[in-house]
């Protein structure tokens, strides 16, 4: 995906992060209608666009254009065919538009809009009020993803890692490594129930229920973590939490064969280095920080110190 195009949905992720899910309703509003008359969909765009602008909303034009592509059964505007840009809109599907763009005006996020939301070449479905996976997490995956590939040290029973998500949401991060380690095994926990109800959806759509173990719990309740003993020692944690669990990593810290990788808020890696630093008990290392696209320190890698691999493999 070009670094563009991530920037834009960054924006509007971050768009759909700021208001709450209340007060979205379909409206009746008719005034922002398009005139009647053969109107293509460029114009209904441009229409939109304007009334957006007009009225404030954030990203006018992506908004739009998502909508407008989303009604024709495209994912954006830019990949319509020429011709269904230029033809005229049925009034089945100028009406179409104008409902999901008076949702818009109400600020309602254009992923819970449109219903649906790609991450790493994954259509999710997406429903509020679970978090839309953002941009920026799709270069933990794919971070993840080389660490494992490149890994020379084999992992887990099946020849596949066994990974642990902690705050699965819409279920973005299990089920994209899933698809692209065929051999992995997920074990994707969250406390939300909308949030466990989405993933097992998502999983079910993309026909990977039967290597992904979808568990409700609270991470932070004691014992919590007993729940998650039947599957043995996990090879991997990830996780981009709403904020960081000093609490959980230390209950974690035993159970983890190789590493951690997390999604932070850029103020955290150096809040957790040297946390980690003033706990040598947790024998856990900070050993590297990444910046995501706009240059901001956002993932980290936690290992357990010692031994690397096979002796880690036999704990
Ligand atoms: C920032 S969202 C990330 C969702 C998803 N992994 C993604 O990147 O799109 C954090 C998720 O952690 C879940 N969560 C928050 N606190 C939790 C806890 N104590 N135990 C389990 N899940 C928790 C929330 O319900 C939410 O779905």
């Amino acid at each position: 995906m070009e670094l563009g195009d991530r920037m834009l949905r960054a924006l509007l992720s971050a768009l759909g992060r700021k208001g709450g899910t209340r007060g979205w309703a379909f409206s009746s509003w008719q005034s922002y209608m398009p005139l009647a008359g053969l109107l293509s969909a460029t114009e209904v765009v441009s229409h939109w666009t304007a009334v957006f602008e007009k009225r404030g909303i954030p990203e006018a034009q992506a908004s739009s254009e998502y909508i407008v592509a989303h009604v024709l059964g495209a994912k954006t505007f830019q990949s319509l065919r020429p011709v269904l840009r230029t033809q005229p809109l049925s009034p089945w599907q100028l009406q179409h538009v104008q409902k999901l763009s008076h949702c818009r005006l109400q600020r309602m996020p254009v992923q819970y809009i449109l219903g649906e939301w790609d991450f790493q070449g994954l259509s999710l479905k997406m429903a509020p009020p679970v978090f839309i996976p953002r941009p920026e997490t799709e270069e933990l995956v794919e971070w993840v993803l080389k660490e494992v590939t490149q890994s020379s040290c084999p992992m887990g029973a099946q020849g596949g890692p066994l990974i642990l998500e902690v705050g699965c949401g819409s279920g973005a991060i299990s089920l994209s490594l899933l698809s692209q380690l065929p051999q992995s095994r997920v074990i994707a926990v969250d406390k939300g129930e909308a949030a466990i109800c989405l993933t097992q959806e998502n999983a079910q759509r993309l026909r990977l229920l039967d290597r992904i173990q979808i568990v409700p719990l609270d991470v932070t309740l004691e014992g919590s973590w007993s729940h998650l003993l039947p599957w043995g020692p996990m090879d991997l944690v990830i996780s981009n939490p709403p904020y960081i669990f000093h609490q959980d990593m230390e209950q974690l810290a035993p159970e983890i064969r190789r590493s951690i990788f997390l999604e932070v808020d850029p103020r955290h890696p150096e809040l957790v280095g040297s946390w980690l630093q003033s706990r040598p008990d947790l024998s856990l290392d900070l050993v590297a920080v990444r910046k995501d696209f706009c240059g901001r320190p956002r993932f980290l890698h936690i290992r357990r110190s010692g031994p690397q691999c096979g002796c880690l493999m036999e704990a």
